[in-house]
């Protein structure tokens, strides 16, 4: 009864993502304590704090990777708090890493075809493999919307940074999504990758929702409408973008240092 009853009041709220009261412990340390945020569907979030604040703890509550200690976590309504990471994967939760998950000595298309081959449903087919004209059409898609196409043949290893990030970005989008969390994707670019990465998320179809943890203020100003800060594993502060950037006690913590 309680269950169908949380269901309901989730449905009702409409959240793509709703985080109610997340605490996560490690040993004695408090990565996350009583963490309540919620986003709705297509919008599109920055997380800000600084280093250790608990962001990357955060977008590992919500995968699955580290679960909480306590708290609960729906996606579109559903509670997924204790479902296994490919259980999210499967509903259109998807996420990029700090470090890089690409394969160096294969090319932009390999990558990406497999991304989209390993989303699909052919992934367990005993069969060997043969390349599937749907799936490279997909493919194409995706280098395209993070502006690979000219460097498409090109291996990995082979990439400027910028268009590694870019690359990863286009693994997140394989098997249409509905949300993704985005750690860090602004981390060593240039400001010419850094304009690039920010055209590329502001042209993303418009019902993706995400969130991206980012401590450029100019990027994040330009990709989100809602920014959440962070402090000692606490949500400090929310709101848009703007009123955030010029809070007194944001920028206190922001010049204060540390943030990185
Ligand atoms: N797997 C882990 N084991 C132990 N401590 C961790 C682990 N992951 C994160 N922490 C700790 O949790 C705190 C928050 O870390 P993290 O979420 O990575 O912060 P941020 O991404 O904001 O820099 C830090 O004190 C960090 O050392
Ligand atoms: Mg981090």
């Amino acid at each position: 009864m309680a269950n169908a009853e949380q269901r309901f009041s989730a449905v009702g709220s409409g959240a793509a993502l709703e985080l109610r009261g997340v605490t996560r412990l490690f040993g004695a340390l408090a990565a996350l304590t009583d963490v309540t945020i919620t986003v709705r569907p297509g919008e599109r979030r920055a997380v800000l704090g600084s280093n250790g604040a608990g962001k990357t703890t955060l977008f590992n509550c919500v995968t699955g990777d580290f679960p909480p200690s306590s708290g609960t976590i729906r996606f579109f309504g559903e509670d997924i708090t204790h479902f296994p990471a490919y259980e999210r994967i499967r509903r259109g939760l998807r996420r990029t890493y700090q470090i890089s998950a690409l394969f160096p000595g294969l090319t932009v298309r390999d990558n990406v075809y497999l991304a989209c081959r390993g989303v699909s449903r052919g992934r367990f087919s005993l069969l060997r493999p043969r390349p599937n004209d749907a799936l490279m059409h997909s493919a194409e898609a995706l280098i395209q919307a993070v502006h690979l196409t000219p460097v498409r043949e090109r291996r990995v290893a082979e990439l400027a940074h910028g268009q590694q990030r870019q690359l990863e970005i286009a693994l997140a989008l394989a098997g249409a999504p509905r949300f993704i969390l985005f750690d860090e994707p602004a981390a060593g670019l240039s400001p010419a990758e850094r304009r690039e990465l920010i055209e590329i998320l502001t042209s993303l179809p418009a019902h993706i929702g995400y969130i991206i943890i980012e401590h450029d203020m100019d990027v994040a100003l330009r990709v989100v409408e809602s920014v959440t800060m962070m402090h000692n594993g606490r949500v400090f502060k929310e709101g848009p973008p703007q009123e955030i950037e010029s809070d007194p006690e944001v920028q206190e913590l922001y010049l204060g240092g540390g943030h990185g």
